[in-house]
């Protein structure tokens, strides 16, 4: 076969459309499949000038620079559609002659795309609104609450560890599991480890699990830890201040290297576990008091969030007490509502218990009430006397500074990053000691330091 001969049938033959223009821009070939695709017939349109036809064509601007456009998409409005296509100029001896277009119409993947992005847009909407609805029980009108929630809603997208601060019942584990069900984490399962209620000497199987037969009294097949047990999920380190030190070296280790071993056994476990920690203590002065672990500390507490207590955001008591209410009055069988007066002597109460407390005396007074409202005679009696000298201010004095809120998650990983390392520094008796606390490499400790100017 001459394929000098046959070039014009080869051309005919390709299922891609094909266009070529002299250097003038006047229309010399299309080929069958440009006439099946675009709907114009071959005899329509060769011999006229393509400026006429279409005076943005892409192929113009080839003629022109002599330079070829590769996997050019464009919006050709002549035709009305989405054109991906190849440009090259034509070379005669070295001079241009003209240019080929060798186009593929991409109409519909360029619409399943706008589809695509459409249902994006909406399903981003959708995980908006699901988010607002997990964090709905933690709605407050304080400011410091607020800051805490916008916080723990953003650090949610993340996989940083968390330290949540706050006094007992302020709903340390109730913002924990929301952080967790917003994440991508939450059709894994969260599990909740409470530090103060393991016996020491459980601890560490509790925690790692054990292979069979090693120690007395193991049971038979072994044991899966908890860790085990949260892997791909959420652990909740709670009370991580009553953790005792020969263990926090444990849990760091298992943290850093990303993986453990049960207790008897050979077999490395590879952990893959977002961290929530919470704690009503100081952990600073536990750390100063040397019971409790720096290089630990600096690991856990990522993002610090302070969950501020009752006491200073008593205008949230009506709005918690519906909640509380909404899950007491089915239990109970009643409908009681709540009287303003009742409302007013919470209001001059202290909270030592924060939301558990309300939640309790509110469990109370419905077991006992035989109306259909609380009444001011319903409230405990030593709640009804105010004590001038209780409203002791919050142990968590640190405030979360209101920029945080504003910041791009980017930003706010970064802010909280910057302050940590500088942190550090400040703590430290050198850098290498740093280094060995961020447990980072000095050469991305160093290359940190010069990203946040602090070299
Ligand atoms: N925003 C809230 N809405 C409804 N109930 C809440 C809210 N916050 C806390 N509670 C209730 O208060 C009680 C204490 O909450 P949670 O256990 O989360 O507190 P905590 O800070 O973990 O306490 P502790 O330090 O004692 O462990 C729980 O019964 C919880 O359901
Ligand atoms: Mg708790």
């Amino acid at each position: 076969m001459e394929l000098e001969d046959n070039l014009l049938s080869i051309l005919e033959s390709l299922h891609d459309a094909v266009l070529v223009i002299s250097k003038d821009s006047k229309i010399m070939y299309v080929n069958g499949a440009y006439s099946r695709h675009f709907g114009v017939p071959q005899n329509k349109i060769i011999g006229r000038q393509l400026k006429d036809v279409e005076a943005e064509a892409r192929i113009l601007q080839v003629v022109q620079s002599g330079r070829p456009l590769i996997n050019d998409y464009s919006y050709v409005h002549s035709l009305g559609k989405d054109i991906c296509a190849n440009i090259t100029p034509l070379l005669e001896n070295g001079s241009l002659i003209g240019a080929v277009a060798i186009m593929k119409d991409i109409s519909e993947v360029v619409a399943l795309q706008a589809e695509l992005e459409r249902y994006k847009t909406y399903s981003d909407k959708l995980e908006q609104q699901l988010n607002q609805e997990i964090f709905a029980p933690l709605k407050s009108r304080s400011n410091r609450m607020r800051i805490a929630v916008e916080l723990a809603r953003k650090v949610a997208e993340t996989d940083a560890s968390v330290l949540l601060y706050g006094e007992t019942g302020v709903g340390k584990e109730v913002m924990a599991k929301a952080i967790h069900q917003a994440g991508k984490r939450a059709n894994k399962p969260f599990i909740p480890i409470n530090m103060a209620s393991i016996p020491e000497a459980l601890f560490e199987s509790e925690l790692f699990g054990y292979e069979e037969g090693s120690f007395t009294g193991s049971k038979k097949g072994g044991k899966q830890g908890l860790f085990e047990l949260a892997n791909e999920g959420t652990l909740f380190l709670d009370e991580i201040g009553e953790m005792p030190l020969n263990l926090q070296a444990k849990i760091l280790r298992a943290l850093q290297e990303k993986g453990f071993q049960r207790i008897g056994g050979t077999k490395w476990c590879s952990l893959d576990v977002r961290i929530i920690c919470a704690t009503h203590r100081d952990l600073r002065q536990l750390i100063k008091q040397g019971s409790f672990r720096e290089d630990l500390y600096y690991r856990l507490n990522v993002v610090p969030i302070h969950i501020p207590p009752l006491r200073e955001r008593r205008d949230d008591i009506p709005f918690l007490t519906s909640q509380v209410l909404a899950n007491l009055n089915p239990k109970y069988q009643k409908y009681v509502t709540v009287l303003e007066e009742v409302y007013d002597i919470f209001a001059n109460y202290h909270w030592p218990g924060n939301v558990r407390e309300l939640s309790n005396v509110l469990e109370h007074m419905i077991a006992i009430c035989t109306k259909n409202s609380l009444t001011a005679e319903d409230v405990p009696h030593y709640i009804r006397i105010k004590k001038e000298t209780e409203d002791k201010p919050d142990v968590f004095q640190q405030e979360v500074t209101p920029n945080h809120v504003n910041l791009s998650l980017n930003g706010l990983k970064q802010k909280v990053e910057k302050e940590l390392i500088e942190e550090v520094i400040r703590n430290s008796k050198n850098r290498t000691e740093a280094i060995r606390k961020l447990g980072m490499s000095r050469k991305s400790f160093y290359s940190k330091l010069q990203k946040y100017g602090l070299a």
